[in-house]
């Protein structure tokens, strides 16, 4: 193991040169450099376009939720995540749901903000006014950016400004609000803040600090809602009743305890990152716009709510920021996020929103129906189990076998996984 730092150069660097450096460097075995070299549906050379230093690029498993009744349509979910039992969990709920009509969802029109920050603003009331009064001025100049985009119909359509206190003085915020259609964004916001800040700094008598998107996507709603009938959840050794008051006190908990809600929400995102990532998404755009969200009256709060229906049914509801795009950089280069978008069938930004809070709901609902019922261990050991019995050597049919057995003796542990292989091969050489 070489202890010299990796050089300077690196970045200017082939992967394969890269690589070989890594290889020298920390004694990386032939066998390890070619999983490294290994990049499945990304060529080589659009990774090495998407970020910088690229060796090689990592795989996640890509699996199908199925059931989802969206609007009335059916939508094969493609997700793209390590944890098992999302899949399932997600698919389990939406096969409930359509006894319920599947899900309701509907979306906002994609209008993003855009922050410029103003400091050292001699008088910070005038300049709120001077700016409200230059708007039709300033939106035209940030339209003249994109033209393809307000061609298309979107492009820069507010401006809002605060003024906020800091221990350094009062600082001016901007907010540039801009339709960005199909996009995520990100992009075509930048440049408009960049763009208007000079004229904003004359306006103000301030200076233009940070000039960068909100992913607190708060004009970007998405929202959905299913109901789960009491006939569809009874389970035994619960009644559907049962299991509709369950769901709901599990809701109420996390509604009560930001320490509950904080796990119930990491739950919501299972689903919608996993589908995000599949799309070719910004995942943590999407993720630090949902925290935010759920905090944003100054409580965090489950994303999710639920509620009794006369009926006695169950009636799910979701709401959160969701800034994906169907085109973008990342999204066109990625082949798998266009196989994905070509299961989902959408043809808009605001129809993937729709999806993602749905899944989201899905997820939510799997995860509390079985916290408040059988508890979760249950149905992730079934997987876990499989994982065991594999890293202990099992192969073939004898990777059931041992599953089974560890679930069975709720003992699955690699020590007892491994007995049980020696067990198995024992047994089949008595028999040879
Ligand atoms: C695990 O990844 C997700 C859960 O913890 C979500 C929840 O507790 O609601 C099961």
């Amino acid at each position: 193991m070489d202890n010299k730092p990796l050089p300077d150069d690196f970045y200017k660097k082939t992967p394969a040169e890269r690589l070989s450096l890594l290889q020298k460097h920390f004694n990386l075995s032939e066998e390890e450099c070619a999983l490294l070299r290994n990049t499945g549906a990304l060529e080589l050379e659009t990774a090495n376009r998407m970020i910088e230093n690229v060796v090689g690029a990592a795989h996640l498993p890509f699996g199908i939720a199925t059931f989802f009744l969206i609007n009335g349509r059916e939508v094969p979910i493609p997700m793209t995540l390590e944890e098992p039992s999302v899949v399932a969990g997600a698919s389990y709920s939406a096969k409930l749901a359509r006894l319920g009509g599947g899900f309701t969802a509907s979306a906002d029109e994609p209008v993003m903000i855009g922050q410029i920050q103003l400091v050292k603003v001699p008088e910070p009331k005038k300049a709120e006014q001077a700016i409200l009064k230059a708007k039709a001025k300033l939106l035209e100049f940030a339209n003249s950016k994109d033209p393809l985009l307000v061609k298309l119909g979107g492009g820069a359509r507010g401006l809002e400004v605060r003024t906020l206190p800091t221990p350094s003085g009062p600082i001016l915020v901007v907010h540039i609000l801009v339709n960005v259609l199909d996009a995520m964004g990100a992009n075509a916001v930048n440049t408009m803040a960049e763009a208007i800040s000079p004229e904003l700094e004359k306006l103000s008598g301030g200076k233009a600090r940070l000039r960068i998107i909100s992913n607190l996507a708060v004009h970007r709603l998405a929202r959905a809602k299913a109901i789960w009938k009491k006939e569809a959840l009874a389970k035994e050794p619960f009644s559907g009743e049962e299991v509709v008051q369950a769901v709901i006190e599990a809701f109420e908990f996390a509604d009560a305890d930001p320490f509950r809600a904080c796990t119930n929400n990491k739950g919501i995102m299972n689903g919608i990152d996993s589908v995000v990532i599949a799309t070719g998404n910004d995942w943590r755009a999407v993720e630090a716009g949902a925290h935010a969200y759920a905090a944003l009256d100054g409580r965090y709060k489950p994303l999710a709510r639920y509620h009794k229906n006369k009926n006695g049914d169950l009636v799910g509801e979701i709401e959160l920021p969701i800034a994906v795009g169907t085109i973008g950089g990342s999204i066109k280069t990625n082949p798998l996020a266009q196989i994905s978008l070509k299961l989902l069938g959408v043809k808009s930004a605001q129809e993937l929103a729709m999806i993602l809070a749905s899944v989201g709901l899905a997820q939510n609902f799997a995860a509390l129906r079985a916290l408040a019922t059988e508890g979760i261990q249950r149905g992730h050991m079934r997987l876990h189990a499989r994982n065991i019995a594999v890293m202990a050597g099992a192969k073939g049919e004898q990777i059931d076998k041992i599953a089974a057995q560890l679930a069975e003796e709720k003992a699955v542990r690699m020590d007892r996984a491994k007995e049980l292989l020696e067990e198995l091969q024992k047994g089949r050489k008595k028999s040879d």
